[in-house]
């Protein structure tokens, strides 16, 4: 593997496990609210990202490399209100995809056709986050005003529980 997709590599870990604390973050701050389907939605969004960075982790052990932690920032956005949290979790996420997109490029310029097809998995997990993301925004714009479908979409998150990648390396 070439320096520059190892030191991206690296980097990812750190990102993924930043995006963890970030969303660990909103998930208190929608407890915090009562909001409790909120607070579970980003929870389980955490425990992904979580998963994510040890993905990263784990292919680089897989290729003989030492993984090298760094430090993790302390979450930069606080949530001033329910749809700020939603709207920083869309712009995150088209974040993270701009950094799998930047670890794509390198791999494609060195040849290095094994870690593009360990990112494959990320980019159509990247659509997905973004998708969910989006469309979670968007009830909130169309139903967050009003306390009883609120309350209906709070209870619908409240469903969502935690299920391990399917990527297995
Ligand atoms: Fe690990 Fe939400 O991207």
């Amino acid at each position: 593997m070439e320096k520059k997709v190892i030191e991206l590599l690296n980097q990812q870990i750190t990102k993924e496990f930043y995006s963890a604390y970030l969303y660990l973050e909103f998930s208190n701050f929608y407890y915090d609210m009562e909001l409790n389907g909120f607070g579970n939605y980003f929870k389980v969004q955490a425990q992904e990202e979580r998963d994510h960075a040890m993905l990263f982790l784990q292919y680089l052990q897989n290729n003989g490399q030492r993984p090298v932690l760094e430090t993790i920032d302390k979450p930069a956005v606080i949530p001033e209100n329910a749809r700020m949290a939603l709207e920083e979790a869309l712009k995150h996420e088209k974040y993270v995809t701009s950094l799998i997109y930047e670890i794509y490029d390198a791999a494609y310029s060195s040849k290095d056709f094994r870690t593009m097809q360990f990112l494959d998995w990320f980019v159509k997990e990247q659509g997905e986050e973004e998708s969910s993301a989006d469309s979670l925004l968007k009830k909130f714009i169309l139903f967050g005003d009003d306390p009883k479908s609120l309350y209906m979409l709070d209870n619908e998150l409240a469903a969502r529980v935690y299920t391990a990648p399917s990527l297995v390396l």
